[in-house]
């Protein structure tokens, strides 16, 4: 059984875990959200980074094997950072879903969706750089968004407002296919698609990262499976808003 530590900024990471626990069903999760200090998006990288390092003792001191940092704004400020500080512990981030995206595209545009830190970053800003001589790659800050999922309101009227504001550009801009940039935006996926129309595919990437988490244990040697799962929730603010959400993610 490997011991698999998760944070995010808050709730959004669980879109993540979500799809770990498919494809890791019997291992130990050590999740932490980081809700006191949530929203990351338009945090400097030096704060997030500092975050990191807090975060990661935390969890290593709890035993985990592996971190999983299950925010992509996270991932572009402070990966590269934790992988040099701390050389023996794998560390997994988020990647934008720009290449399926690209080659799933109809109408050779597509829209991003994620925080100002993930399109400022150069994770980000790289990938893009892949493919932009063959697609038209639109972004949009996804305003209020993580603010929606922590405050527990993902569909309705005001779910619906918010995430029109940010989606209609792309629309608007011909994408037919939309990137999930941040870990928050899975849990308004149904708002997404249903404003988006049936014939806009929107990509989740984490399932991939749940994927690329079994190879790396793999490689890594880090003995899985066998049980017993188990599960822990840590946060540095109020239990509410995890919890919340934990209790969707826990039923599939
Ligand atoms: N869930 C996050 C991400 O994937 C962070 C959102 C935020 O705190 O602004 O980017």
């Amino acid at each position: 059984m490997a011991s698999i530590g998760i944070f995010d900024s808050g709730s959004g990471g669980l879109s993540v875990y979500r799809e770990l626990v498919k494809v890791l069903p019997e291992e130990r999760y050590l999740y932490f959200s980081d809700n006191a200090h949530c929203p990351y998006g338009e945090k400097t990288p030096e704060y997030i980074q500092d975050r990191g390092r807090a975060i990661t003792d935390i969890l290593l001191g709890m035993g985990a094997d592996i971190i999983v940092v299950a925010c992509n704004t996270a991932t572009a400020a402070a990966i590269a950072t934790l992988r040099e500080e701390y050389p023996a512990v794998p560390f997994i981030g988020m990647e934008p879903a720009v290449k399926p995206a690209a080659l799933g595209t109809r109408t050779g545009t597509i829209g991003v969706l994620a925080t100002a830190g993930t399109l400022k970053g150069s994770k980000y800003l790289k990938t893009r750089g892949l493919y932009e001589d063959d697609v038209r790659i639109v972004e949009h800050v996804g305003q209020g968004f993580v603010e929606l999922v922590e405050n527990g309101i993902l569909d309705g009227p005001e779910a619906e407002s918010t995430v029109r504001a940010s989606l209609q550009p792309l629309l608007d801009a011909g994408a037919d296919t939309i990137v999930l940039g941040c870990t928050h935006y899975p849990f308004l996926q149904p708002v997404i698609q249903r404003l988006a129309g049936p014939d806009v595919q929107v990509i989740d990437p984490a399932p991939a990262v749940a994927r690329q988490t079994v190879r790396v244990l793999q490689e890594r040697g880090i003995p899985t499976g066998e049980g017993p799962f188990s599960v822990d929730l840590y946060f540095s603010g109020e239990p509410d808003s995890l919890q919340r959400i934990f209790a969707l993610v826990s039923h599939v």
